[in-house]
């Protein structure tokens, strides 16, 4: 078996406490790998003026295969007002380092599953029509364009007149002509036929792999019509290559409608940028939240897995610490599967599921308290003894 080298992005808040649990992981389940730490995030950004510092990308280069934790960002603004004093005034401008990330290394394919294990007090229920209640099991895995769409970050305000100018050769534009440029703001929706077809693909690719009977594309192509239309083209193009599974469609807004009334008919959901981050976030609300929500940025060479939380900072400093490291050792097991190590990743999914299922070990956010240092006395679980119930179904 081919050793790996990883490079852990543990990055702020509790990127730095929830990464080391999941090394724990993937160490009881034999994971071989070799390690290099990198920086990134906040704490770069305050002492050189680059949170996204070049060694980090050297590496990622390197060994093309990262674990990141979280990072704290933050408005133009207050970056400005908390760079070193030494860097201030000297043109360094803040960007966040995830959108360079997944720019530099274009990992335009970001991929959220979204299951929920039973146990999960978070699960969602519903009112059963016998006048009960029932969970349905919620099996989605998004797939979002990660590069381009609404979040290519093409936009201004107060548009130059050449960008006007052009403007002006669409119909449409016409009620916009006169707005003052101060008054006027722009966000350009730019989307690729290269770009779908590789989300399409893995998409798809995905499905036959893993059992689905369908995928589905959650856009609006009755009113953004060439972008969300050259999506559903695409779709229909890439899905003649797989006879044995159904493409659907559905509109975004619908689908935000749909997947509280009957989540378990989605599986493999496809999306641009801006859809899939919604539809994303809509389907890990299902299945336990920001806990639980895991995910993975995969280009052509380098692949990226992180939790989708953020750095939390107000928990950062709180001992114990309180966080749920579940989202973080689930995106590891996305790791081991994109290495090929599917069998230790489906060992470290048993392990989370069984410990949900037992419901002893909760951490507390799967015991709905509002957090602070008091969880713990209430019952919750930290965040060491969470990884400590996982390593012990690991046996
Ligand atoms: P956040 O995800 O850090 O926290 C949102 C809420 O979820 C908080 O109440 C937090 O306590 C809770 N939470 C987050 N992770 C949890 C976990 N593992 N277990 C239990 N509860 C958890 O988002 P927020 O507060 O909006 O942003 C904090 C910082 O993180 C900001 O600077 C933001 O820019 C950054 N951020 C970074 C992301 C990344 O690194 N990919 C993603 C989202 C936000
Ligand atoms: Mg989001």
């Amino acid at each position: 078996m081919k050793r790996h080298t990883v490079v852990a992005m543990p990055g702020d808040g509790i990127g730095k406490i929830v990464l080391p649990e999941a090394l724990r992981v993937l160490e009881a389940v034999g994971f071989e790998a070799d390690w290099v730490e990198a920086e990134i995030g906040w704490e770069c950004w305050i002492r050189q003026g680059n949170a996204l510092p070049q060694k980090t990308i050297d590496l990622l280069a390197q060994h093309q295969l990262g674990l990141f934790g979280a990072i704290t960002s933050k408005p133009k603004k207050a970056a400005e007002a908390e760079l070193s004093p030494a860097l201030k005034g000297k043109g360094y401008s803040y960007f966040s380092p995830i959108v360079a990330l997944r720019q530099r290394f274009n990992l335009d394919i970001c991929i959220r599953p979204c299951r929920s294990f039973p146990g999960n007090p978070l699960n969602f229920i519903r009112k059963s029509s016998a006048g009960g209640s029932e969970e349905p099991q919620v099996d989605a895995v998004i797939f979002r364009q990660n590069t381009e769409g609404m979040y290519a970050g093409i936009e201004w305000t107060d548009p130059p007149p050449q960008v006007r100018q052009a403007l002006a050769l669409h119909p449409k534009y016409k009620p916009f002509a006169a707005v003052a440029g101060a008054d006027l703001a722009i966000s350009l929706r730019v989307i690729t036929r290269q770009a779908c077809q590789r989300i399409c693909r893995a998409a798809f690719d995905y499905a036959g792999k893993h059992g689905y009977q369908s995928v589905t594309v959650c856009e609006k192509p009755n009113v953004l019509r060439e972008t969300s239309g050259l999506v559903e083209e695409v779709a229909k193009e890439v899905q003649k290559s797989y006879p044995e599974i159904a493409l659907r469609s559905t509109n975004i807004d619908a689908q935000m409608m749909w997947l509280t009334k009957n989540p378990e008919d989605y599986g493999v959901v496809v999306a641009t940028n801006l859809f899939g981050d919604i539809a994303s976030d809509a389907f890990a609300g299902l299945v336990g939240g920001l806990g639980f929500a895991c995910s993975g940025n995969i280009g052509e060479q380098v692949a990226v897995f992180e939790p989708t939380h953020g750095s939390a900072p107000k928990y950062e400093k709180l001992s114990p610490s309180i966080v749920n490291p579940i989202a973080m050792v689930l995106s590891a097991a996305m790791l081991l599967d994109h290495v090929g190590e599917t069998e230790q990743a489906s060992r470290v999914r048993q392990a989370v599921a069984a410990v949900v299922r037992e419901g002893k070990v909760r951490c507390y956010d799967m015991l709905r308290l509002p957090g602070g240092p008091d969880v713990i006395r209430q019952g919750a679980a930290s965040t060491q003894q969470m990884t400590d119930a996982i390593l012990a179904q690991l046996g």
